[in-house]
């Protein structure tokens, strides 16, 4: 069976990913070193999937693959986390630990959510990466791991590095090879082929007898921008095989709103394709408050976590203006009252 049957689609942009997949892992299967991949996307366009189908596709499967979340993790505890510690290293560290590095030793890491690693981190991390060893927090030797470095960002990691936020020397070395997954307004034909597919599955699942998607309903589909990508399109999906009465799921039973954007727009420019035109619609008005949500669950809103892209600025604003006072701005007493809001500084001219 085709390892990369799971990542379903049959549109070119899909068959773009399949094909720069099956071409990382050919010619590795008799070296020995591998090269790191950063996966990024969207929310929701399957970075996960393709991180796992590439290590069980590739030449460490039979090694163990080890999943982080770099947004999950305290940062106060991702470092012992990620390099494991030795007895006494700290408070609590009552006895020595492996970190996740050593646990994925000829296997795989999967760093998720890599554009929100803490800068302090970001350093230590590229240490790692540069010496293949780790060295637990207290001890004073480093230990040599062997693992395939696989990344993945739903933020735009190269502004990242043009803002400071993230280390361009980390980042080269974690951008050997780059993957870009489209988000599914660009996918036109694949959204009718991974619902129906849902939908079997999830009968399947709970049970149920098999429906299909009426005409209606899969012309609403279709015209969705779907801003949560093919997890909120699997949720939905999942919600109407549950609830949908008989064996055909009408567009009503979809509960999707007709977003504007959703609509074939007449600013787009014309010649250009329907997934081109859902997908600029979508860009144009995707700022606008709750249109981008289809009310269908978590996974449909947008995320309110930090980006890496956005903590430049956000620090920008915090700072308060640069004007001269009677003191210097770093003896100011009253500098902190006026961090974060939007007040005019005193003692200004
Ligand atoms: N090509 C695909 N074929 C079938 N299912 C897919 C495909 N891509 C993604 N999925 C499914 O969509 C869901 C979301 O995928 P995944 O978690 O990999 O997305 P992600 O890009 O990692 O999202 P996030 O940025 O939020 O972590 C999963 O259930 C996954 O199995
Ligand atoms: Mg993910």
């Amino acid at each position: 069976m085709d390892p990369l049957a799971e990542l379903v689609g049959e549109s070119p942009a899909m068959e773009v990913v399949r094909d720069q997949v099956r071409r990382l892992l050919t010619p590795r299967e008799t070296g020995r070193r591998l090269p790191s991949i950063l996966i990024q996307g969207e929310t929701g366009t399957g970075k996960g999937l393709v991180a796992r189908t590439i290590h069980r596709a590739g030449p460490r499967a039979d090694g163990p693959f080890v999943d982080v979340n770099c947004a999950a993790i305290p940062e106060t505890l991702i470092e012992a986390e990620l390099f494991g510690f030795e007895r006494g290293a700290f408070t609590d560290a009552r006895r020595a630990k492996a970190g996740l590095f050593q646990a994925a030793h000829r296997g795989t890491i999967f760093l998720d959510e890599i554009g929100l690693l803490p800068e302090p981190l970001q350093a230590k991390l590229l240490k790692v990466l540069e010496e293949q060893a780790v060295r637990r927090l207290g001890a004073t030797t480093a230990e040599p791991v062997d693992t395939w470095i696989i990344s993945a960002t739903n933020a735009d990691l190269q502004a990242a590095v043009r803002q400071r936020a993230f280390r361009e020397d980390l980042y080269h070395r974690l951008a050997v090879l780059t993957l870009r997954l489209p988000p599914l307004r660009e996918r036109d034909t694949d959204v009718l082929v991974l619902a129906r597919r849902f939908l079997e599955r999830t009968c399947a699942d709970y049970g149920l007898p098999p429906k299909r998607f009426a005409p209606d309903a899969e012309a609403r589909l279709q015209a969705y921008p779907w801003p949560g990508n093919i997890r909120e399109l699997s949720n939905v999906i999942e919600r109407v095989a549950l609830l949908a009465e008989g064996d055909l799921v009408t567009a009503d039973t979809l509960e999707l709103r007709t977003l504007p954007m959703a609509e074939p727009t007449a600013a787009a420019p014309a010649g250009t394709s329907r997934a081109r035109r859902r997908s600029s619609a979508f860009r144009a008005t995707r700022s606008a408050p709750a249109s981008t949500s289809s009310g269908c669950g978590p996974e449909a809103r947008p995320r309110r976590h930090r980006t890496v892209a956005d903590a430049p600025s956000a620090r920008r604003r915090r700072r308060p203006p640069s004007r001269p006072g009677p003191w210097p701005r770093h003896r100011c007493p009253r500098r902190r009252r006026f961090a974060g809001s939007s007040a005019r500084w005193p003692f200004s001219a």
